[in-house]
């Protein structure tokens, strides 16, 4: 598979970008292609912009920065998101890249059906390393308030077929659990399955 990994964070030191390289590293090792989307460092504007709603439905008016971003998944057929958990959510650079890119008319367009997309099936993860315990995450319900939102109510709609949420929980902890997860991350690449399993394509 050609495997496209897209990575929001300024720092490439940063453990979000150790994440998302043992993720292609395992992917690599099983045999899969693999690209990298640095969002931060490629410069990507994640703000929504009247140009990007006069191009919804009208292939010929989309922003060539949105158009090379659609090309990057066009050619994919699994995608891994790798961004920290900002706010209990997405920071400003993934949510504008999921806004902007992931368009009406080109990702989904009037569905009663968030399994149903005018994208082909892709494999789909989020790696999201996040700074609370995962004891903390559940008991106050923010855990399965991400999974809500972002598996059963967003990414279905972009084909993501099947699709899972890992939370990194305890990402600014010891240097051990931080290997740990960076482990996590490698196997997650290493064992990804082929799209398509799970739901329905129009
Ligand atoms: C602006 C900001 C908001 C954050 N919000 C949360 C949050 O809501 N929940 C959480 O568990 N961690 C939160 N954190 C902690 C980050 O998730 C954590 O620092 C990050 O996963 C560490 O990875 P990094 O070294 O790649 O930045 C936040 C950090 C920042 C800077």
């Amino acid at each position: 598979m050609h495997v496209l990994t897209v990575l929001d964070h300024p720092d490439p030191n940063s453990f979000s970008a150790a994440v998302a390289h043992a993720f292609m590293a395992g992917a690599t090792r099983a045999g899969h292609t693999v690209e990298l989307a640095d969002l931060n460092a490629e410069g990507f504007d994640p703000r929504w912009s009247l140009a990007d709603i006069e191009a919804d439905g009208s292939p010929e008016q989309i922003p060539p920065d949105v158009a090379l971003e659609q090309a990057r998944i066009a050619r994919a057929d699994a995608i891994c998101m790798v961004f920290p958990l900002f706010w209990w959510g997405m920071p400003a650079v993934t949510k504008g890249w999921v806004d902007r890119v992931w368009s009406w008319g080109w990702a989904y367009d009037q569905l009663d059906d968030p399994n149903l997309s005018c994208q082909r099936p892709r494999s789909g993860v989020l790696l999201v390393p996040a700074g609370a315990r995962s004891d903390e995450m559940a008991e106050k319900g923010y855990a399965s308030a991400l999974e809500t939102a972002w598996i059963d109510g967003t990414f279905g709609y972009f084909g993501f077929s099947p699709r899972r949420l890992e939370l990194l929980y305890g990402s600014t902890g010891s240097p051990e659990r931080r290997q740990g997860l960076l482990q996590r991350s490698h196997e997650i690449g290493l064992g990804l399955v082929d799209p398509g399993i799970g739901t329905g394509k129009r």
